[in-house]
């Protein structure tokens, strides 16, 4: 897939359904084999089509969770999940993690869709406070986030390990809805 900044003015953001199941798997797969930006490595990775199945019924099931995806021409390029803990003290609170098919980075799709996140965080009274994690080498990924008003709360110093000697800080960031 080759993107172009005309796919920008043909990206639509919406809600994601079950059948949209295999291909979240499948960018979640290339996103993993890419080994840069996510905790779990390949042989880490079993989640099979069932589970992805099931994974999606329990988000949107939940009306203080919500799944996104970003379709151009049909096709789903990226997507957004959004979940909260089910502990009544955490329940005003939720953490969301996204990422987009390699060739569609940088064209301001993740923008969407955290913009249309934030929409429904706005408008769902029982969210207050949207988190999130990142890798501290994950420089546009933070740039974004901060771009979009979120504001680092603290850092899990060395807690991802990459390779013998080579660390990163676990970037905690939080906005108030
Ligand atoms: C992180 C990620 C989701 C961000 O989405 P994205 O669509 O690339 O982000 P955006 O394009 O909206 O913004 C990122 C950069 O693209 C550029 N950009 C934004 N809008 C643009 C536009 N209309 N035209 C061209 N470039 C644009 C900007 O330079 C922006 O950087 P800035 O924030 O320093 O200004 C995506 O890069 C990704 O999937 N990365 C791999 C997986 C990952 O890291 N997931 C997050 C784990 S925490």
């Amino acid at each position: 897939m080759a993107a172009s900044d005309n796919d920008l003015k043909n990206v639509h953001i919406r809600t994601g359904k079950m059948s949209d199941a295999k291909k979240i798997l499948n960018i979640q797969r290339d996103v993993v084999i890419e080994n840069e930006y996510l905790i779990s490595v390949s042989e880490e990775f079993s989640k099979n089509i069932e589970q992805q199945k099931e994974w999606i019924q329990k988000i949107l099931k939940n009306e203080r969770e919500t799944l996104l995806v970003a379709e151009i021409d049909e096709e789903i390029v990226g997507w957004l999940a959004f979940q909260s803990p089910n502990l009544q003290r955490l329940s005003h609170t939720g953490s969301f993690g996204m990422m987009l098919h390699k060739g569609y980075r940088g064209l301001g799709i993740g923008t969407s869709l955290i913009t249309e996140l934030l929409a429904w965080a706005e408008q769902t009274p029982l969210i207050e406070k949207v988190s999130l994690g990142v890798f501290s080498t994950n420089i546009q990924a933070i740039n974004l986030y901060k771009r979009m008003g979120f504001i680092e709360e603290g850092r899990k110093k060395k807690e991802i390990k990459l390779d013998e000697n080579k660390y990163v800080d676990d970037v905690l960031m939080y906005k108030i809805v």
